[in-house]
């Protein structure tokens, strides 16, 4: 498929990311059953057809038999993917460890996990280990499967060791590395133990990439804090080497959206749900169930807005969808059991015989019905505690353009940044506040609700997931020829 009729063949671009964008379940010993799960970046590289990809990672599920691992290799071939297999100690160690509960809570500005302080500290360097050694499976993977010419692209806080070991076996691998999450100050970075084997890794990428010009700036002074290095106007200098850094915040494919809210069966949806709510106003939260997400908090604003405004009781609700995620980590598990607890308090104080204010879901929804709820929302919750970007408030503006919704968005997620001139910015731990803006995004006029749409929705639409792949790889080809005319001169 590479070589097509008289025109050369494609460059190929090998994506590499923890997990693959893809779901697989097994339906026999050698069979299995594969979707593509269209996300941020599937969506953000499917747009591009200068490249073809072909995309590396782990499944997200344990295959010990070869029987298994062969009839899996040849199912996500037909989808462009190839696996990385992990087994269950290593995931337990790497995944749920070192990444879930130790770099995810430090890089969200949190440092490191404050209960178990001590069972933290004793598992950390086997954790730490295992992270190192995952990330050279990872690394094997990816050389196997190289050709000359081949653009690396390495995604996220799980593989921070990936740019080195790939340049220790080829330094004329061109390399870029993406950090899907925010990176904290320095002195936050400071704390972990691991501190400078991170970082140098990362540096012996071509280009490093963040969302926000402020995760970029606090990477940057993480490496001349605590490696001694040069920061200059594009990056880091160490020896001559230097590594760009810069932001490139994401977006989403706006076009997606705006298409499905014209199917026919979201049209049906949006008619029951319209049903369904018609004499209430609908609040929605759509979060993974995760710690950063800022549920509870959200969710105790809310009561405090009930609190506060009797007369909103029967004319609104609160649709809470919570997608369950990482579940083997007891953070994770102690968050589901607390949100629960909230969940079923505020429904007990404030629900009636036919009515609760709190519709709480611990499930996906599919693609369709999510942009149905969309559609139908008067005013969309975002409030994480910290968020590297927040795609659900863009998608959120690419399904409003008729109703025109107000965000309220909380300042901690990157998407306050481009967003924050249309939405209501709020401190989500900050409850009487975020109850305060709740009431007025539900009185707000017209007028301003129009304008403040208009704002968020020409930036979804202008600055999409595919403009930002072209962006970052652009400037990874862009940094690799620059280099090698410096090693020249
Ligand atoms: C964040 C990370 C991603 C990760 C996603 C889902 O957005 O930046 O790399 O894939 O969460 O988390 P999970 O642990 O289920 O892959």
């Amino acid at each position: 498929q590479n070589v097509q009729k008289g025109k050369p063949p494609k460059q190929r671009l090998l994506v590499v990311a923890n997990r693959l964008p893809v779901g697989a379940r097994r339906k026999g010993e050698d069979s299995w059953k594969v979707e593509v799960n269209v996300g941020g970046l599937v969506s953000a590289l499917m747009g591009i057809d200068e490249f073809e990809v072909r995309w590396i990672g782990w499944v997200g599920v344990n295959v010990p038999d070869e029987t298994g691992q062969k009839s899996l290799t040849r199912a996500l071939a037909e989808k462009r993917c190839i696996p990385v297999f992990l087994d269950e100690e290593i995931v337990h160690q790497y995944y749920n460890g070192y990444c879930n509960n130790i770099l995810w809570t430090l890089f969200h500005y949190l440092g490191l996990p404050q209960e178990d302080r001590l069972a933290t500290t004793r598992s950390f360097q086997s954790q730490f280990d295992a992270y190192k050694r995952a990330n050279k499976i990872f690394a094997d993977v990816v050389n196997e499967h190289y050709k000359d010419g081949d653009i690396v692209w390495c995604h996220d806080y799980h593989l921070m060791f990936l740019p080195q070991y790939l340049k220790e076996n080829n330094s004329k691998m061109k390399v870029g590395w993406f950090l899907h999450t925010p990176f904290p100050s320095s002195e936050i970075h400071k704390t972990l133990p691991s501190r400078s084997e991170l970082l140098k890794s990362v540096l012996a990428a071509d280009l490093v990439g963040f969302h926000t010009y402020d995760y970029a700036r606090h990477f940057v002074s993480a490496c001349t804090r605590i490696l001694g290095l040069e920061g200059t106007p594009d990056g880091v200098e160490d020896q001559g080497k230097i590594t760009r850094v810069a932001a490139f915040p994401i977006g989403i494919d706006p076009d997606r959206f705006i298409k499905a809210l014209e199917l026919p069966q979201v049209k049906d949806e949006i008619q029951r749900l319209k049903e369904k709510f018609s004499n209430r106003k609908v609040m929605l939260g759509v979060d993974r169930l995760d710690t950063m997400k800022g549920i509870p908090q959200k969710i105790l604003a809310f009561e405090k807005f009930l609190e506060e405004n009797p007369n909103w009781h029967d004319r609104v609700v609160l649709i809470q969808i919570a997608v369950p995620t990482r579940t083997d980590v007891p953070e994770y598990q102690k968050l589901t059991c607390q949100v629960h607890e909230i969940v079923g308090h505020v429904n007990g104080k404030y629900g009636t015989l036919t009515a609760v204010p709190l519709h709480h879901l611990d499930q996906t929804l599919d693609f369709h019905k999510l942009c149905a709820l969309y559609a139908v929302t008067d005013v969309a919750l975002v409030t994480s505690l910290r968020d590297g970007m927040n795609l659900v408030s863009y998608e959120y503006v690419a399904c409003q353009a008729s109703k025109k919704g107000v965000l309220i968005l909380s300042e901690f997620a990157g998407a306050a940044q481009s967003l924050g001139a249309g939405a209501i910015l709020v401190n989500p731990w900050n409850i009487t506040e975020v109850a305060a803006s709740i009431s007025y995004a539900l009185n707000m006029p017209d007028d301003e609700r129009e304008k403040r749409h208009d704002h968020n929705f020409m930036h979804v639409t202008t600055h999409t997931s595919q403009q930002w792949a072209e962006n970052f790889l652009s400037e990874l080809e862009d940094t690799v020829a620059e280099a090698q005319r410096r090693t020249k001169q």
